[in-house]
């Protein structure tokens, strides 16, 4: 900028010479820094949903996903009929297995807790209880994550978080979901911590 007004109050005549000039610089910026976000987009060749903008996108994904069925209040039993400023609210409603009671979580306070880097490690780091599908999910690439993320945050803030998860062999003081297997043994394999069930 200093530059700009010396050697404009040095050769007034040559205002256009200048603009010119820095029409370049500007121009050139543009070019470097779109060289530059192609070559970083470029080397991230993971699979992700193309759209108009990330918040379109993530609202695609989360439909497509079937986060609403867990995470939005009412759409497992009405699905499609939940208006979109109660989506992803999270749901009162345990899930009772042999890891305990898990509650879905309401993911508007989720995004507004986490930041997107963390968010993303909590979802791949796989302590998430079920039915939370975890396991498939890690597999989602980061720019879809980053779509789901910015599309969440776009809804705002709303509600207040379901009760916190309970260990197995405690009753649910809320209505819940029966997920306890009938008529078999239990694996003992990897996943989820199942306390050794009941
Ligand atoms: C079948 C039910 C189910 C589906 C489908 C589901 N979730 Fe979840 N989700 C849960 C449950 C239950 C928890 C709580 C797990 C826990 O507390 O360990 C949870 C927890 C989470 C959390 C942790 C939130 C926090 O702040 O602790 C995130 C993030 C999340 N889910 C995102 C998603 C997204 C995104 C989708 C869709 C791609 C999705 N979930 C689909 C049931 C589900």
């Amino acid at each position: 900028m200093i530059c700009y007004q010396q050697s404009r109050t040095k050769d007034l005549a040559g205002e256009d010479k200048i603009e010119d000039k820095m029409l370049k610089t500007i121009v050139a910026t543009f070019v470097a820094s779109y060289i530059l976000t192609s070559a970083v987009m470029a080397a991230d060749n993971a699979p992700h949903v193309a759209a108009k903008s990330p918040i379109e996108a993530g609202r695609y994904l989360v439909m497509v996903s079937g986060c609403h069925d867990c995470h939005t209040p009412g759409w497992l039993f009405m699905p499609g009929k939940i208006p979109e400023s109660e989506w992803l609210t999270g749901v009162p409603i345990g899930w009772n297995g042999p890891w305990g009671t898990s509650y879905a979580r309401n993911l508007r306070r989720s995004v507004a807790k986490y930041t997107l880097t963390q968010w993303i490690q909590l979802i791949k780091s796989r302590t998430l209880l079920p039915p939370m599908p975890a396991e498939n999910l890690k597999d989602m690439s980061d720019e879809d994550f980053q779509a789901i993320y910015a599309y969440i945050k776009s809804l705002g803030l709303k509600g207040d978080d379901p009760p916190a998860n309970l260990p197995p062999g405690v009753t649910p003081p809320t209505p819940y979901i029966n997920m306890m297997p009938v008529g078999m043994e239990m694996p003992h394999g990897k996943g989820p911590d199942t306390h050794g069930g009941h």
